[in-house]
């Protein structure tokens, strides 16, 4: 060890004070400032070559174009940026993503536990289960030896056909954005630095290296923006990946009004920003915001290497910017402790693991229909269909980066192949976790019989024969492509209409990266929705179905009635060549994304943002509503049913000095036995109440009388009140 490092560590341990801790505590190890003064030290001993090291990277990965070898600390994943050992600055071993270390296409064998999907994270409306999915992915993360998580997608649900909004968490910025946070902490408390991405307004994945988001500042900052914001503030992200499209007709990657001003300027975002992977367009890209080169050989050269070097030689605008993109990266690695509590191979409890998504499904799964209280199964069902989905095998998984597979490997899979720059990626994987053995598991005596749906007529006929039929339907979603409609593929709807027409007593369970249609739905007994369901998906679906569970989740996002409902009922560049780039006119719902579009076009959909039945009631009473400065309101809430069980109460907006405008303000998730009252208080975040003054720069709430309404959902606003405001800035 050289004397320089010495005289680093210890110049640092003396800044850092006594302030370290453990990991599951805090990831704040020691306070902005000595964390900055800290980081200084180590910056200004960088050598001209390193201060360029730091802030590219490769893919690490052994194949694909101009694939560089891989250094030998480098770890099989999504990427490697060499570091400055005789300085204390590790190398950062990246990996992908929000559901879990992941599988990379088969490189990796090591295994990892899957979440389920961030729309079934957020239908739990539970920063508690947000937060402790991150703390399992990071912890699992880190005892893989990664320091950084690409995790934390928060972009809006402004398309139910967008392929990834499996990975995100619907559309609502309030609800997403404290979701991500949460997940943000959990996972930074296991020193692993999170991603929040792919910022911004990157929200279909048709065209998404070329697509040109167009948006007004003001419906900007009220949406896509705030969700970020508030995941930002809540969970203080070590970093930032910029997004592959256009917004306003500049890449993101070096978007000076999202990454200099909005993010850094106006929100003082402290932590470093990294490309999406082949995002790099230009070494200018640096001059407008952009702190680190991510996958750089997917780049048409490496920008922030010899250029960047070269550039800082002789421009002291490039020197400066290099100086403080070394100084945010090297601040993170030392607020989240990567520094300190640097990551390890080490064992991990995969039994434990698994629980913490069990739990997540749980919570996650949303009772969409219970006719005549089908749900709970009873013991009175002795002849049990189960029939489609592969249900016999596991449960479905969406695809992409974001793919995770468990120990072993999956249970089984599906080589779609295709066309598209993702296509070696299209492969269906099933999560080895069985309905079916889970089903029978908790039968009792009863008898349960399969049958694969492949043939309508033979599950039909199966259907008829049994007391109840349980039918699992999948629809796969994947990184890279959109669903071009929202209805169930392969002939799924008629394989619903032969056996709810065969069996009343129909259970249909969805496990669907997206809202999907259901022409069946009036036939239908009972519906689920398991998202895609995670490493013990099996399970949790069966502990609904059997009362085990009294399911609780509420949905994130708007089931359309049709596509004609949507802004854009054709899908912005569908069809064209993948090298034609288009726009996308996101002023035409502006702010009002998913249910607020609705609520302004008074459509009818088919199931509202926040519904989920519950095997118990829940009823609201004697709303009391404050005004002044935001709006607080304060109510009783009784479970009027007969089992225990959670409700989320949510406050909407309904009314404003201007006109009728509804948006969520705020929720309450809350366990009541029968018979139970609790008074639930619900304070709305001053934003959510206010207009982003474009002219001003500032938020700004028009005084007046506000209307707000306690719902069920955003469809079922149950007891409504009003508050005068002041205003003002909040
Ligand atoms: C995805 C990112 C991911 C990165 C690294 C990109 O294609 O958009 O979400 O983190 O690849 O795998």
């Amino acid at each position: 060890m050289n004397t320089l490092y010495l005289v680093t560590r210890l110049a640092a341990t003396l800044l850092a004070g006594a302030t370290m801790i453990g990991s599951g505590a805090s990831a704040q190890t020691t306070t902005p400032s000595t964390v900055d003064a800290r980081a200084d030290v180590i910056v200004r001993q960088l050598t001209p070559e390193e201060r360029v090291r730091l802030v590219h990277g490769i893919m690490a990965l052994p194949f694909g174009p101009k694939a560089p070898p891989l250094p030998p600390e480098a770890i099989l994943g999504a990427g490697y940026i060499a570091g400055v050992p005789r300085l204390g600055v590790p190398a950062l071993t990246e990996t992908d993503a929000g559901l879990g270390v992941a599988y990379i296409m088969g490189l990796r064998h090591d295994g990892a536990t899957a979440l389920p999907s961030g729309l079934a994270t957020a239908s739990t409306w539970d920063t508690d289960i947000a937060y402790q999915g991150g703390a399992m992915i990071g912890q699992e993360a880190w005892r893989k030896g990664f320091d950084v998580l690409l995790a934390g997608g928060v972009d809006l649900a402004r398309d139910p056909r967008n392929g990834r909004n499996f990975e995100y968490l619907g559309e609502d910025p309030l609800l997403a954005g404290l979701l991500d946070g949460a997940a943000v902490q959990g996972i930074q408390a296991q020193h692993v630095v999170a991603t929040v991405k792919h910022y911004a307004v990157n929200d279909q994945e048709t065209g998404r290296q070329i697509m040109n988001a167009v948006i007004g500042d003001a419906a900007a900052r009220e949406s896509d923006l705030l969700a970020f914001q508030i995941a930002i503030e809540t969970g203080h992200p070590g970093s930032i990946m910029c997004a592959y499209n256009r917004v306003n007709g500049v890449y993101a990657c070096e978007n000076d009004p999202l990454l200099n001003k909005v993010l850094k300027q106006d929100w003082k975002y402290p932590g470093w920003v990294m490309s999406d992977w082949g995002a790099v367009h230009s070494l200018s890209a640096a001059l407008k915001g952009l702190d680190q080169e991510s996958g750089s050989q997917l780049d048409s050269q490496v920008f922030f290497d010899k250029p960047l070097a070269a550039a800082a030689e002789r421009d002291p605008a490039y020197r400066a910017r290099l100086a403080d993109m070394d100084h945010r990266i090297i601040r993170s690695l030392i607020e989240v402790g990567v520094l300190d509590h640097p990551a390890a191979k080490t064992p991990i409890d995969f039994a434990a693991d698994a629980k913490v998504a069990e739990r997540a499904e749980d919570e996650g799964i949303v009772l969409l229909k219970n006719r005549g209280d089908l749900l709970p199964l009873l013991a009175s069902a002795t002849r049990i269909a189960v029939i489609g989905g592969h249900a016999d095998v596991g449960v479905i998984s969406g695809g992409g980066s974001s793919q995770v597979a468990p120990p072993g490997g999956p249970a089984m899979t599906v080589h779609i192949g295709g066309e598209g720059q993702m296509a070696m990626m299209r492969s269906i994987m099933y999560m080895p976790s069985s309905p079916l053995q889970a089903i029978k598991a908790r039968a009792g005596g009863a008898e349960v019989h399969f049958d694969d749906g492949m043939y309508p007529s033979a599950a039909a006929d199966l259907a008829r024969r049994s007391d109840v039929a349980i039918l699992f339907v999948t629809k796969w979603q994947l990184e890279g492509y959109d669903a071009p409609d929202l209805s169930l593929p392969d002939g799924q709807d008629q394989l619903v209409e032969a056996v709810t027409g065969a069996n009343p007593h129909t259970i249909v369970v969805l496990e669907t990266g997206n809202p999907v249609l259901m022409p069946w739905l009036d036939q239908a007994g009972a519906v689920l929705e398991a998202w895609y369901p995670g490493s013990r998906g099996g399970d949790a679906i069966a502990d609904v179905l059997f009362g085990v569970v009294n399911p609780s989740g509420r949905l994130p996002i708007t089931f359309p009635a049709s596509l004609s409902q949507l802004p854009r009922p054709n899908l912005p560049g569908w069809g064209l060549p993948e090298t034609q780039a288009f726009d996308v006119d996101y002023n035409t719902e502006g702010a009002n994304v998913g249910y607020r579009w609705y609520a302004e076009k008074v459509l009818k959909t088919l199931f509202p943002f926040g519904f989920g039945l519950s095997f118990t009631h829940f009823s609201p009473s004697d709303l009391k509503v404050r005004g002044g400065a935001t709006v607080t309101a304060s109510f009783n809430l009784t479970n009027t049913g007969s089992r225990p069980g959670v409700d989320v109460a949510q406050l909407y907006l309904t009314d404003t000095p201007s006109g009728a405008h509804e948006r969520l303000l705020g929720w309450s998730r809350i366990k009541l036995d029968p018979g139970e009252t609790r008074r639930v208080t619900i304070t709305a975040d001053p934003r959510l109440l206010a207009n982003w003054d474009v002219a001003a720069h500032t938020w700004r709430i028009a005084g007046g009388r506000y209307g707000v309404a306690i719902g069920a959902s955003a469809a079922d606003l149950q007891l409504s009140g009003t508050a005068d405001l002041t205003p003002g800035l909040p």
